[in-house]
């Protein structure tokens, strides 16, 4: 008796993964360590969720890319990356608006709880020094499984962990690498688990269409400036 002809997997999100050319990332990654170690206290802070994790420009105020405009090539780069993923599963944007940026070192044992980025369309990490064996790849957990302390009212029954399927993960991590960019919808819940090994150091960034808009009535557009 097989009378199941398939299980259906329907609407899944998209995840965009860009590759820096090596000697750009070389250069960025060399301008964005000497950052790292001189950048002012009034820049720094470190996660208030883990130990061992140090932000710099990780304030309302502070957007690591007006702070430092040596990092302009890269700005660009990383707003041609998310015009071309919007472009690529379909929708429609000619401009992208990075409205926050900032950097992250995790040393030993720091860790991303799961969360998500509010106030946002398009979220991205860029690798910077990254050692894809060692230091902890993000996770992405699956909103439809998470329980009801989260997203209630929600029915939750076992999941059978001898028969993975793609709809029964509970959660995928994306193995990426150094002078990788990861793009992905902010509203996706995501995290790590505890870095291995010191100094993941990577960047961090969100991002708006220039222009919102249904397509016919309703729009607004985002002015580039987050001193407002
Ligand atoms: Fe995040």
């Amino acid at each position: 008796m097989a009378n199941l002809l398939k299980l259906l997997p329907i609407m899944p999100e998209v995840i965009g993964l860009f590759s820096i050319p090596t000697e750009d990332h070389l250069n960025y990654k060399s301008e964005i360590e000497s950052i790292m170690d001189s950048a002012p206290k009034e820049l720094r802070c470190t996660n208030y969720r883990s130990d061992n994790l140090e932000h710099i420009c990780n304030s309302r105020y502070q957007n690591i890319f007006k702070q430092f405009p040596s990092l302009k090539k890269l700005e660009e780069s990383l707003r041609d990356y998310c015009v071309e993923y919007i472009n690529k599963s379909g929708f429609i944007c000619d401009q992208v608006v990075i409205t926050d940026a900032w950097l992250n070192r995790a040393g030993l044992n720091a860790q991303q709880h799961s969360h998500l980025h509010y106030n946002s369309y398009l979220s991205g990490t860029y690798y910077i020094n990254f050692d894809s064996q060692k230091h902890s790849q993000i996770i992405f957990y699956n909103q439809r499984l998470l329980n009801a302390a989260i997203h209630s009212p929600v029915i939750e029954i076992p999941v059978n962990t001898n028969q993975p399927t793609p709809f029964n993960s509970k959660e995928i991590s994306i193995n990426c690498k150094e002078g990788q960019v990861l793009i992905w919808k902010s509203h996706l819940n995501h995290g790590y688990k505890k870095n291995m090994v010191d100094n993941r150091l990577t960047m961090s960034f969100n991002v708006m269409p220039k222009v919102c808009t249904d397509g016919s009535t309703y729009s607004f557009s985002i002015n580039d400036d987050n001193s407002l």
